[in-house]
């Protein structure tokens, strides 16, 4: 894709993956951009790549755009289906490309749209722009996914009404948030809302320390606990059995359920009546926070400028105040883990173990 800073393109947008909140705020800019500034069409791929792969699609303009800053979900519809699935999708892909004579895709999405993005710009016959999505935050190549300060922001919510509750009933409460291979959301929610101890992907925790800790607090006159738990936090090997993890149609784990397991546990060895609430897909729902519709309408607007100066095989980024552009490569090879510093800080505020 050569620089097209003067001509009128015809741009593709497609939503993969999960929802996840400002989906629309993003497609919203990408629009207003692509029209206003440069004369551009935009189409929208519904339901994710089967937009692609079936030709199925909506024309996307100023006008159908209008109240969908704030509204969650993604009006273009998503899936996880992906045309590496079929031995003829590469070439269904291509086939609608071709009859839309789209000269650039922006992909929306997470690691594994974003790497099926990438394969289909290596293809060579459409030049694909990417913009990071997830609620968990854990891409590599950008310092800050959209969608997530929204899902932390809806845990933070719980987990201070969760408060009243656990010190009216002397209760322990565990807190289960979305997270599968890192503890984002675990950490800024549990830092964010004062929770006595957080358990993340990236430090297995020993169920007797944690017991331990939390008998401590509740016999030294503290009379309620809040523990936050990331879906896919894990136990010490061999120190906790966990129940068997189901897989979804695509190969995903379907996680949900470490908090039961370890509330039984806890409760079992504290002896303190303890109570699990799963905030589950509420994380992903609903309007998205100021935060994320500043950083969604900067991610679109930079993803029209990047196909616009021919960045094909790129991805939208968040480097310190800057919105720049990353290799799509650098985006889906490494998970971005939370910092061992933010978790020790978080340890600050943990009670002593004896
Ligand atoms: O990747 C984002 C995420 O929210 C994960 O944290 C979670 O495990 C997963 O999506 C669940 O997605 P679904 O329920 O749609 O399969």
């Amino acid at each position: 894709m050569s620089t097209m800073q003067n001509q009128k393109l015809r741009i593709g947008v497609l939503t993969g993956g999960g929802d996840c909140p400002g989906l629309n705020a993003v497609i919203r800019a990408v629009v207003r951009k692509a029209e206003r500034v440069w004369g551009d069409q935009v189409i929208g791929f519904q339901n994710g790549w089967k937009g692609l792969l079936d030709d199925e699609w909506q024309p996307l303009d100023i006008e159908a755009l209008r109240g969908t800053l704030p509204r969650g979900g993604t009006i273009i519809g998503t899936s996880r289906i992906q045309p590496y699935m079929f031995d003829d999708g590469v070439e269904r892909v291509r086939a609608t490309a071709e009859r839309h004579k789209l000269d650039a895709l922006v992909v929306i999405g997470g690691e594994g749209t974003l790497s099926v993005a990438r394969q289909i710009d290596e293809e060579g016959f459409l030049a694909v722009v990417g913009v990071p999505k997830t609620i968990d935050n854990d891409i590599a190549a950008t310092e800050m996914t959209f969608g997530f300060q929204t899902a932390v922001q809806i845990a933070v919510d719980a987990i201070d009404r969760l408060h009243s509750t656990a010190e009216s009933h002397h209760r322990i409460m565990l807190v289960e948030v979305m997270g599968r291979h890192v503890g984002h959301i675990a950490t800024w929610a549990g830092i964010a809302g004062g929770a006595t101890m957080i358990l993340v992907p990236e430090e297995p925790f020993d169920i007797d320390e944690v017991a331990k800790i939390l008998q401590w607090r509740h016999e030294t006159n503290r009379y309620a606990s809040i523990v936050v738990v990331a879906e896919g936090a894990q136990p010490v090997p061999g120190t906790l059995d966990l129940p068997p993890v189901e897989v979804d149609e695509f190969g995903h784990k379907r996680l949900g359920g470490i908090a039961s397991v370890v509330a039984s546990e806890i409760e079992l060895r504290t002896g303190t009546e303890t109570r699990v609430l799963v905030l589950g897909h509420i994380q992903r729902g609903g309007t998205p926070c100021a935060y994320d519709r500043v950083l969604c309408t900067r991610y679109g607007v930079a993803a029209i400028d990047a196909v616009h100066e021919g960045k094909k095989g790129q991805m939208v980024a968040l480097k310190g105040d800057r919105i720049v552009c990353v290799p799509l490569e650098d985006a889906t090879t490494e998970l971005k883990y939370v910092a061992p510093k933010l978790l020790d800080t978080a340890k600050v505020f943990y009670p002593p173990a004896t």
